[in-house]
């Protein structure tokens, strides 16, 4: 079956904490399903991870009697951990993201100076894709489409009418992801955003995150017909270059995510805790003075 020619069952959780938004996508109760992007719980003043918005995902699955065959992950998160090891073990599943995370893997692995077993061959994931590869979570057919800029390694995932953007695309009033991490690029997400907006008009597009201003409530659908109308950074008409001169203009303004250096040090392992040292505790480790 083509993408496009179905439309799978979305069910998102919102996580306040993170204001991440981790989905599951199937085909009705009993089929196979996919969960994208979960969330591990994180308290940073203890330096202790928590199961419970993971836990969500479970009890969802499990009253909707759902197969895991996939996670799948957009790109290394920068603002949560990752759960896809528990929901793994849990639950069963493929862990997967694409195959550009191997340049993030570099820079990380300089940047905090990782055990020099370290890979940079993207093997602690069960699959790495590649740009519009296909697969299957039980009928229903997912297609990958390499969407970076936020991150250099940054993808989408398409199954029929719904596309799961992660980074890119924020809700039309909040405009579009930031681009100054390491290897972000501004022109890039342009070029991405386009692709994704060059998708039939009623094509359901849901984010990774929302940051509803203070008078409307958490939402996480849209379609390319509304982003191309009301999106406040890319909607029809906005260039590329006056794109890039907000884009960067207002990244300049951004702090660091709370949890940007516990994130990214686990998210780049598929969300596995560093080794443990001789003690038998596993360490997170801070740079000083580098991001
Ligand atoms: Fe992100």
């Amino acid at each position: 079956m083509k993408p496009g020619a179905i439309s799978p069952q979305v069910h998102g959780l919102f996580d306040p904490a993170t204001w991440t938004v981790t989905y599951v996508v199937h085909n009705g109760p009993g089929s196979a399903c996919a969960i994208i992007d979960p969330v591990l719980d994180y308290d940073p003043k203890a330096g202790r991870t928590g199961h419970a918005s993971a836990d969500q995902v479970i009890a969802y699955v499990r009253a909707q009697n759902l197969q895991v065959e996939w996670i799948l992950e957009t790109h290394a998160h920068a603002d949560h951990l990752s759960a896809a090891p528990y929901l793994k073990a849990q639950l069963g599943g493929k862990v997967a993201i694409g195959d550009h995370i191997t340049a993030v893997q570099k820079v990380f692995k300089g940047i905090f100076n990782l055990e020099s077993g370290f890979k940079l061959d993207g093997s602690q994931f069960d699959h790495l894709f590649k740009d519009d590869e296909q697969f299957q979570v039980g009928d229903l057919s997912g297609r990958i489409l390499y969407v970076p800029g936020h991150t250099p390694a940054c993808v989408a995932y398409q199954f029929g009418d719904a596309v799961f953007v992660g980074d890119t695309l924020f809700m039309p009033d909040v405009g579009t992801a930031r681009c100054d991490f390491p290897g972000g690029d501004a022109k890039t997400l342009y070029a991405s955003t386009r692709k994704l907006l060059s998708l039939p008009p009623e094509t359901r597009l849901f984010m990774c995150h929302d940051y509803p201003p203070i008078d409307r409530e958490v939402a996480f659908e849209t379609t390319v017909a509304e982003q191309r109308a009301r999106n406040i950074h890319v909607h029809d008409g906005v260039s590329e270059e006056e794109f890039v001169a907000m884009r960067e203009r207002r990244d300049a303004t951004l702090e660091l995510p709370v949890l940007i250096l516990p994130s990214v040090q686990i998210n780049i392992r598929a969300g596995q805790l560093p080794p443990a040292e001789e003690n038998g505790i596993a360490y997170a480790k801070i740079p000083l003075n580098v991001l």
